[in-house]
């Protein structure tokens, strides 16, 4: 928990940017794995813990923006809790250490909403994302659950994401503990991809690593041979000779801030040579991205100009061809990385998604393009120093893919498919790092995780 002067600041700003009503926001309960007692690791409300701090359950608050009261509504433990849970310190007193000094019963949340909707007041909510939370707006607002997203409020969202978008220095060292835990889970991959070693066991490591660095992961391990599978869960096979091994990871540290790594490494600890032709294009692409971020510059013109260096990357190695920004203009690359050159970090590895990707990686000035690939960027607008972002390009080569574009004749101007039959079983390589915007340029946050193919190998080595 930052200190208390901080999230005061913080609510502060926010009550700035609303003009009126109350702001209603909610923490999150426990997630049951099998029965209520035997829950999934707890995780807070990210939007709850920015203005808030508290790290607990079945809490929920109040801003009044005209009348500058701020309630936190949460019930103190009893005595069953208490021989369950050990002594616990009361409500108000965790309160103070977040600058309120108003603390009621959970059960008053419904009487003073009550209240503001019969006076006819604007009640600001978040677009919830957790079941218990649509329930418990249903009940609080009387909203059926899907109309809940459609009367959030955007003017909160953007209030929110104007905010969180900025990271403050204290926010960047947390995100840079995450980012060292981070570089642990990566470099101890490498080490461990070994032949026949199987796969859930380096996911588990890693994810052990995760948890030994105070936190958790920031979102469950993807570790896969078939990379070209973007979100690869499935861990069961044996490691072979010869695959790649693509790892993308992070860390959440206790503070919950978060890192999100990719690195791709060949089984065996050698690269092939075709491995590497692919491999450097993909590394020139995420080093290009880096050198063009920084402030004033859309982050939708660094994902077109990292696609530029793959598209003439391919078309160097005569699986590309034709002019190279008209094969970008038309959408060929993504044929090769259908997916953003990355997204908002922070509290939550994909900051602020559950307020709208439209909110947080856009603007008036920069809309989303509809074009298969680059319509997945989750972030394209203006950089601003203080920004966290991911800088992950990659080449996939995926068969279904391929084979439907092949057979659709799609972008033939700019795809010798006939060359593409001895790449079907490639796989995929992603090279993710996680940057900082300054005030000149940009930085990788902590140590860069062995990212050349020398240094990659030598670290399995
Ligand atoms: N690291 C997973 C993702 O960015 O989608
Ligand atoms: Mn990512």
């Amino acid at each position: 928990m930052f200190n208390r002067e901080t999230y005061i600041s913080r609510r502060q700003k926010l009550k700035q940017k609303i003009s009126d009503g109350i702001i209603l926001l909610l923490g999150n309960v426990d997630s049951p794995m099998n029965y209520a007692d035997n829950t999934y690791y707890f995780r807070q409300d990210s939007s709850f813990l920015y203005f808030f701090g508290l790290d607990f359950q079945n809490l929920a608050a109040v801003i009044d923006v005209e009348s500058d009261e701020e309630i936190i509504f949460g019930d103190d433990a009893s005595i069953s809790d208490i021989i369950w849970m050990g002594p616990q310190i009361a409500l108000i007193e965790k309160a103070e250490k977040v600058g309120i000094a108003n603390t009621k019963p959970y059960k008053d949340l419904q009487s003073i909403v009550e209240k503001a909707i019969s006076s006819g007041r604007k009640i600001h909510f978040l677009p919830p994302f957790r079941a218990e939370n649509k329930l418990l707006l249903n009940e609080l607002l009387g909203l059926s659950v899907s109309k809940l997203k459609a009367y959030s409020s955007v003017e909160l969202i953007k209030a929110i994401v104007s905010l969180r978008s900025v990271k403050e220095i204290q926010e960047i060292a947390e995100i840079t503990k995450a980012c060292a835990v981070g570089y642990q889970m990566h470099v101890t991959a490498m080490k461990m991809a070994k032949v026949g070693v199987w796969e859930q066991s380096i996911a588990g490591t890693i994810e052990g690593i995760a948890n030994a660095g105070g936190g958790m992961v920031s979102f469950p391990v993807i570790l896969s041979q078939n990379g070209e599978t973007l979100h690869n869960h499935d861990h069961s096979g044996s490691l072979q000779n010869g695959r790649l091994l693509l790892v993308d990871a992070g860390a959440e540290v206790g503070s919950h801030y978060a890192s999100d790594f990719t690195r791709t490494m060949p089984v065996g600890g050698k690269f092939t040579q075709k491995q590497r032709e692919i491999y450097e294009i993909v590394l020139a692409a995420n080093n290009r991205a880096r050198e063009l971020t920084k402030p004033g510059s859309t982050y939708l013109s660094v994902h077109l100009a990292a696609a530029e260096v793959i598209a003439s990357g391919l078309k160097s190695l005569g699986l590309m061809k034709g002019d190279v920004k008209e094969a970008v203009a038309a959408g060929a690359h993504a044929l090769f990385m259908p997916h953003g050159l990355g997204h908002m970090l922070g509290i939550d590895v994909h900051d602020m998604e559950d307020l709208g990707q439209i909110y947080v990686g856009y603007d008036d000035e920069i809309r989303p393009v509809n074009q298969f690939g680059t319509a997945y960027l989750r972030m394209g607008r203006k950089l601003q120093p203080g920004f966290v972002i991911t800088n992950e390009p990659g080449i996939y080569f995926i068969p279904a893919l391929i084979e439907k574009w092949k057979a659709e004749k799609i972008n033939t101007d700019f795809i010798n498919f006939d060359r593409l039959d001895s790449y079907l079983d490639f796989g995929g390589i992603r090279l993710e790092d996680d940057i900082l915007v300054t005030e000149s340029g940009c930085e990788i946050i902590g140590d860069r995780i062995p990212i050349t193919p020398d240094e990659v190998e030598d670290m399995m080595r």
